[in-house]
Order: C-alpha cells, then structure tokens, then sequence
C-alpha cells in the first residue's frame, strides 16, 4: 500500500477496507467486507494521482493548481458511476440475466472530499494476468473461447453505450474472468480528465487505444467523429487480434505515423498475423474479418455500433438487439470527446492512402494466453481447455 491508500479497517458505507486491489491513474481500488454480512465488495475511490492528495481525517483534496481538474473528473467519476449503478438496478428489476458481463454496481457515494464506487467484487482474475500459464499448456485459444469473449464484451459495451457511456478503456487488465467462465468488463473510463493534461501522455503507448483517442494536435488527424461506441469496438477488436494471433497489431498512432510518412498502414490483417505466429488454429473466416474491420484506423470505416458490429460475426454469436433499451432513443454522442480536436486543416483531413503492408512487431504474447487459464477456473469455458 502507498501512503495515498487509505488503510486497512477503514469504514466507508458499512464496509470495511481489508487491502488493495490496484491502483491506477485516476482511481485506487480496495477490496472491503462489509460489516453485517460479511460479504466482500470492490470499493473505487476517486483519487486522481497527478491532481490530489491525501491529507487529514483521510481527506482527498486537490493540488495546488489542480481543483479544475480534479473538479471535471470528480464529477465525471460521479455521473458514471450513478448511470452504471442505475443500469444494475434496471438489469436487477427486468430480473435479466444478461447484465453478467458488466460489473454490477452496489452504489456510488460521497465522501472524504472525494467520490466512491462500490462494487460486487469478482472471484476471478484479470485477462492479462494468467495468459501466460495457459499458454504453457495449450497452443492457442480455442476459437469458442474467443466467441465467448467477444459475445459478452459486446453485450457488455451495447449496455453501457445505451446510457451514453463509453468504455474508453477496454484492454486485458480491464477483464476479468469470474471462476465460472464469465468474463466481466470493469474499470468504466470515469474519471479520465478531458482535455490538455498531462494524463495524456499516457495514453500514447496505449496499445488498445483507436485513432481519435489519441490528441489531434499529437496526431495532426482531425478526428472528425470524436469518440464513440466504435472507439471501445476499435479496442476489444485489438484484444481479439491478440487472442486470435498472438501478437498485437501495431498501435494506433504508429499505423496513422506510417501512413502519413510512407503512405502505408503497418496494419498486418490478422489472418496473415496468425500464420507469421505460426498458430495452429482455425478461427471461423467471419470472426477474424469482424476483427479486421473493428481495428480498421479511422472510425468512420468501423462499424458505428456494437449491435451493427455483432451481425460481422454472421450468426457466431447472436446478434445484438439493437432496441432493449428504454432509454436507446436518447442516445446522441454528442459528449465532448476526451480531448478537443483542433479545426480540421487540409493537412489533417487528408487520409493517405495505403501502398502496402508492413509487419507489425510481435508484442504482448504473454498477455494473451491468460484468457483460457483464467477461464480455466470453471465454467463453461474450462471445457475447451482441457479438452
Ligand atoms: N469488482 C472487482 N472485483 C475484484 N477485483 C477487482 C474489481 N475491480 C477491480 N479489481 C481489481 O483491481 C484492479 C484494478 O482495478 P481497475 O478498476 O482496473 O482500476 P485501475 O486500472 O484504475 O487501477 C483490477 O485489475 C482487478 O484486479
Ligand atoms: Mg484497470
């Protein structure tokens, strides 16, 4: 534990502190028991490193020159959390199922000068964490164990997206895998500050991240569509890619770099990317086109939904309704993306057109065969793997 965690035995809520689970950018994550029922939940703080301190009496303020930033995440953090919760509590009254993939959100709540999310807590593990076992046991991932990912991630993001809420991180570490095979989306991009911060920097050696999050003025693209559902359909089609072909296809930045400088994308199409991994596997052809066309660079050449990305696997997985939510009519994507673009200018808008393919560095194989280990667990899944 940091000096910025609050300790072991803290009371918040009727639950108790009994360690960290992790500790990111924006947010620290604690594991806690509640006092009455003994039940452990995941309890997120609001804690945004670069911009708040901890202080007396376990109070989060912010730094010096940063109460604007630490106020636009504060209530971004807030307003996220209470939508998630709001959908576990629909999900929970149309008694449905199919909120599984989703963390289910007991509630958000003030205080300490900062904002809580407190969570079910998932018996499992994270994707990224175990790929390396499994793959010390099996070649590769059992195509239905791909399907299963991508069928509860898309359910996952289309009930986030109906509320208006973007991922924005969706990545290995960001998926857990429940002990019966279930995988969970956690970590909602809550709390990531807009604009010209230093956070930013981050995200540039985001292997996950698309085109448009990255800042137009790094970038010179103009980003035209913003951010939006095709933007969290971009990264878990780059986890597909990965678990697929065992390396990562070059990151979003790099292509838009190479096409710019050498009028080609480096982006190795992931069929090819599995023969040069020499994998032994056959994934159905509509399941690695689909990836394909979700890590295509620009947005406007994704699929613009999950529910439209869904009907790409033609029929693997079921297709996604593209109606069950009450509120889907309210959708517009008209939130500010997570950094201004500036005007488009001639030089950002032209798109140079690709010559040829390059290779794409082999990368990030460890994280891939986590999924079936962690899948391992239980559930439906561990059937493919001991097969
Ligand atoms: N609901 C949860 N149940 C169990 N573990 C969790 C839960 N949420 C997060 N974790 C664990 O905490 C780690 C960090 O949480 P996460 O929400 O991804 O925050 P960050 O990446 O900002 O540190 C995760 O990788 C996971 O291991
Ligand atoms: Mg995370």
């Amino acid at each position: 534990m940091t000096d910025d965690c609050l300790p072991n035995g803290t009371q918040i809520a009727g639950h108790v502190v009994s360690g960290m689970l992790g500790q990111g950018g924006f947010g620290i994550t604690y594991k806690t028991i509640s006092r009455e029922a003994r039940t452990l939940a995941a309890l997120k703080e609001y804690f945004p490193a670069d911009d708040a301190v901890r202080g007396p009496g376990l109070a989060v303020s912010p730094k010096k020159g940063r109460r604007d930033r630490f106020d636009m995440g504060y209530k971004a953090f807030l307003k996220e959390a209470q939508t998630l919760h709001m959908l576990t509590e629909r999900m929970k009254r149309a008694n449905s199922g199919r909120a599984q993939g989703l963390v289910q959100i007991i509630g958000a709540f003030e205080k300490h000068g900062t904002v809580y999310c407190l969570m079910e807590f998932i018996d499992g593990q994270s994707l990224d964490n175990h790929l390396a076992y499994f793959f010390q046991r099996r070649p590769h991932v059992p195509p239905d164990a791909v399907l299963e990912l991508a069928r509860a991630m898309l359910e996952a993001l289309a009930m986030v997206h109906r509320e208006e809420v973007l991922h924005r991180d969706v990545k290995p570490s960001n998926i857990m895998i429940r002990r019966d095979g279930q995988p969970v989306l956690i970590d909602f991009g809550a709390a990531r500050p807009m604009g010209r911060t230093s956070e930013l920097a981050s995200m540039y050696s985001r292997r996950y991240a698309a085109l448009e999050q990255f800042p137009a003025q790094r970038t010179g693209h103009s980003n035209a569509l913003g951010d939006g559902p095709w933007t969290d359909i971009f990264a878990l089609s780059v986890v597909l890619y990965e678990l697929v072909s065992q390396s990562l296809p070059t990151n979003a930045k790099g292509r838009w770099d190479a096409l710019r400088k050498a009028g080609q994308d480096p982006y190795v199409p992931v069929r090819d990317n599995i023969l040069r991994n020499r994998i032994i596997a056959s994934y159905p052809g509509p399941l690695l086109d689909a990836i394909d066309i979700g890590c295509k660079l620009f947005a406007e050449d994704r699929p613009r939904s999950v529910e439209e990305m869904s009907r790409h696997f033609e029929g693997l997985i079921e297709p996604i309704d593209p109606a069950p939510g009450p509120s889907r009519e309210t959708v517009s994507w008209s939130r500010t993306p997570e950094h201004s673009s500036p005007k488009p200018s001639p030089a950002t808008e032209k798109r140079p057109s690709p010559k040829h393919r390059s290779q794409s560095p082999h990368q990030g194989l460890q994280f891939i065969l986590a999924l079936i280990f962690a899948l391992a667990a239980g559930g439906v899944l561990y059937g493919y793997l001991t097969q």
